[in-house]
């Protein structure tokens, strides 16, 4: 049964989609079947993997809604093999008003994944930067949460509330859910603060951290203007180089 993973963290611009997308991508690489989930109405997983948002047929907007088969919703990408994806755009937005009245909303997700689980080894899902019904669906159908955590000041502002957050789906709605682990990104080398925070984090938070810590690397930010992950624009970056690092990490713990 394929392992899946929310990537969550109500923090913006922590290093979310970059983590989903480029993890999905090594992932892949390694020969796993993989399906990468944008679960954010921004639809950035959606076009850094190179779909115009826009000109989507079906989404996983439609697919909540009931509007299409989880069949129409999945598309195959073009340049990584094993790699999948149901995409979203704006739409998904309306999401949480139009199905406030329906019975089992936190269930909508995890009763689609469902039909295909059995079809992929990894599904990755991009969360939106807050706790909403979007990120409860994720956690509803996620064995584990991966949070990335940006090396600057505020880093550990708001991981209490994530915590909580986690505990309460734990607690009413998925009572496997734990957490995968932490991944620091953006880490630069240059500065103390970057080395700093990682410390402080080890020190104050009791959860699994990865070896792993992902760098600033300009080639990572530039990758999606292309639509491609970081594997594909520029393999031998150190963008590439430690996601693969984290990919083997994620795999390894799974045999665990
Ligand atoms: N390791 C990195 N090195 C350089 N730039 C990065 C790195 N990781 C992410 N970025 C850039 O930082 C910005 C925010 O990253 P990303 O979109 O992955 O964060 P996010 O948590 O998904 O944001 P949001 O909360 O809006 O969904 C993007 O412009 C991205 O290209
Ligand atoms: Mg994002």
């Amino acid at each position: 049964m394929g392992r899946i993973i929310a990537v969550a963290n109500q923090k913006g611009g922590v290093g979310k989609t970059t983590t989903a997308i480029n993890l999905s991508a090594c992932l892949a690489e390694l020969g796993q079947r993989v399906l990468v989930i944008d679960a954010d109405p921004q639809g950035n997983t959606t076009s850094g993997l190179g779909y115009e948002k826009n000109d989507l047929e079906h989404t996983l907007y439609d697919l909540m809604l009931g509007q299409c088969s989880v069949y129409d919703c999945t598309i195959e990408n073009d340049f990584v093999d094993n790699l999948d994806i149901w995409p979203s755009n704006i739409n998904l937005s309306g999401a949480e008003i139009e199905l406030l009245d329906v019975p089992e909303k936190e269930y909508i997700l995890k009763n689609e994944v469902a039909k295909i689980r059995g079809s992929y080894d990894f599904i990755i899902i991009d969360c939106p930067p807050s706790l909403n019904m979007l990120t409860v669906n994720a956690m509803t159908t996620a064995d584990t949460v991966l949070v990335p955590i940006q090396c600057e000041y505020y880093a550990l502002e708001g991981l209490t509330q994530l915590m909580h957050t986690v505990n309460l789906v734990k607690e009413r709605l998925n009572e496997k859910l734990e957490i995968e682990g932490v991944v620091f990104t953006m880490y630069d080398a240059r500065t103390n603060l970057s080395l700093e925070v990682v410390e402080n984090v080890k020190e104050n938070l009791d959860q699994n951290i990865y070896k792993t810590i992902i760098p600033r690397n300009v080639r990572l930010a530039e990758a999606p203007s292309y639509g491609v992950p970081i594997t594909i624009y520029d393999p031998r970056s150190a963008g590439a180089e430690n996601y693969r690092m984290l990919a083997e990490e994620v795999l390894n713990r799974g045999d665990d």
